[in-house]
């Protein structure tokens, strides 16, 4: 069964291994023979007359909402907030007549965004959506619809299938959204192929794990901090990816927009220090390529992380191409698999970090 550790030594490594079959569930799910996409109509109604939408997470879940930002306002051109759950549930916002509020949770239990959907329904009175992976979750009873991940039982308190499963709900729902409005960026994207090229292209990156459990043995084993940037998508990943390697490896790791740098942070580059570039963003490559040398001729040790039709010889990790829009999907993989080995490597119990809760239903 899905919850059944197998042959693996943790279930982080099999959950992660899992993440091609749960893009091709979800497909399954969501998708029929002709591409057409399936969430309730009564939601689909509801939802495209927002204004403006209100995407409510905590941890990785609001990480996958931050890429969930530009996907609905790529393919909806709805202006579209992402708010951390235990901020906005004691915020004073100004709430638009036509809000609508996506809640995201892997376990539709998290204390901090029940709060806020508690405002939702009882103070605001707007319409709401859950996306989680348990159907009968409190998050998904307490909203006016819910849609499911099908990610399958997630056990490692990393979560890893839980984000790349949000993002492409994120990404059927709003394509889905946008067809009914006819927008066109929506009408011309073709989420069927471009979620199996995903399935094939994750794949492909968890059969590089010999590759990636070297560059954390060079890299992660002995530093103290470590930062992971990058510019636009990149840089949500960038954040996951740091908040990865935190939970597990114990390792200071922080995402920082990489035009940031020069603004303060890279005062905290020092000579060996691990900076892992992200780059899958044709607009940004060149600038983030040039903040890469910025903290290389400072030293440090520099890994880079980057989408096949971008790179060059002296990339690291390169990452089959799918769109620009779904490259997250594709990067935070390389990401999970470098937090998984640093933690292997130095030692810790993977599945079960000091201090942390698989869900929090204190606030
Ligand atoms: C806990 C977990 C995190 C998770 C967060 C939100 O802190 O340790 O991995 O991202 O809760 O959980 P949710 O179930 O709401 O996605």
């Amino acid at each position: 069964a899905d919850a059944d550790k197998g042959t693996y030594p943790y279930y982080m490594l099999k959950e992660v291994d899992e993440q091609p079959a749960v893009i091709r569930r979800i497909e399954a799910k969501y998708l029929d023979h002709a591409g057409n996409i399936h969430f309730d109509q009564a939601l689909l109604d509801q939802i495209n007359q927002a204004s403006k939408l209100y995407i409510v997470g905590a941890g990785t879940s609001y990480h996958a909402g931050l890429v969930g930002k530009k996907l609905f306002e790529k393919f909806t051109k709805t202006p579209t907030e992402v708010v951390l759950a235990s901020e906005f549930a004691y915020d004073d916002p100004i709430i638009e007549d036509q809000a609508f509020f996506i809640f995201l949770s892997q376990s539709g239990e998290t204390a901090d965004s029940r709060q806020v959907l508690v405002r939702v329904n009882d103070e605001w009175q707007k319409p709401s959506l859950t996306i989680t992976n348990v159907a009968n979750s409190t998050l998904a009873r307490e909203a006016d619809f819910s849609a499911t991940l099908e990610a399958g039982p997630e056990i490692a308190v990393a979560s890893t299938k839980a984000y790349t499963a949000q993002i492409a709900v994120e990404a059927l729902l709003a394509v889905a959204m946008g067809r009914e409005k006819t927008n066109a960026t929506a009408v011309n994207f073709d989420i069927t192929g471009q979620l199996s090229k995903v399935a094939n292209a994750i794949q492909t990156v968890v059969d590089e794990k010999g590759k990636i459990e070297e560059l954390a043995l060079a890299t992660l084993r002995k530093t103290r901090n470590a930062f992971y940037i990058g510019r636009g998508l990149d840089y949500n990943v960038a954040l996951e990816s740091s908040l990865k390697l935190k939970e597990i490896s114990y390792i200071q790791a922080e995402g920082f927009a990489s035009g940031e740098l020069k603004h303060g942070t890279i005062a905290l580059i020092e000579d060996g220090t691990p900076v892992i570039g992200i780059i899958t963003q044709s607009k940004t490559a060149d600038h983030t390529r040039s903040n890469l040398q910025e903290v290389l001729s400072r030293g440090a040790n520099v890994i880079t992380m980057v989408s096949e039709d971008l790179a060059n010889s002296t990339d690291d990790i390169l990452l089959p191409v799918v769109d620009e829009m779904l490259m997250p999907l594709v990067s935070v993989i390389a990401a999970q698999l470098l937090a998984y080995y640093a933690s292997l490597q130095r030692g810790y119990n993977v599945d079960q970090p000091r201090n942390l809760a698989k869900s929090v239903t204190v606030e």
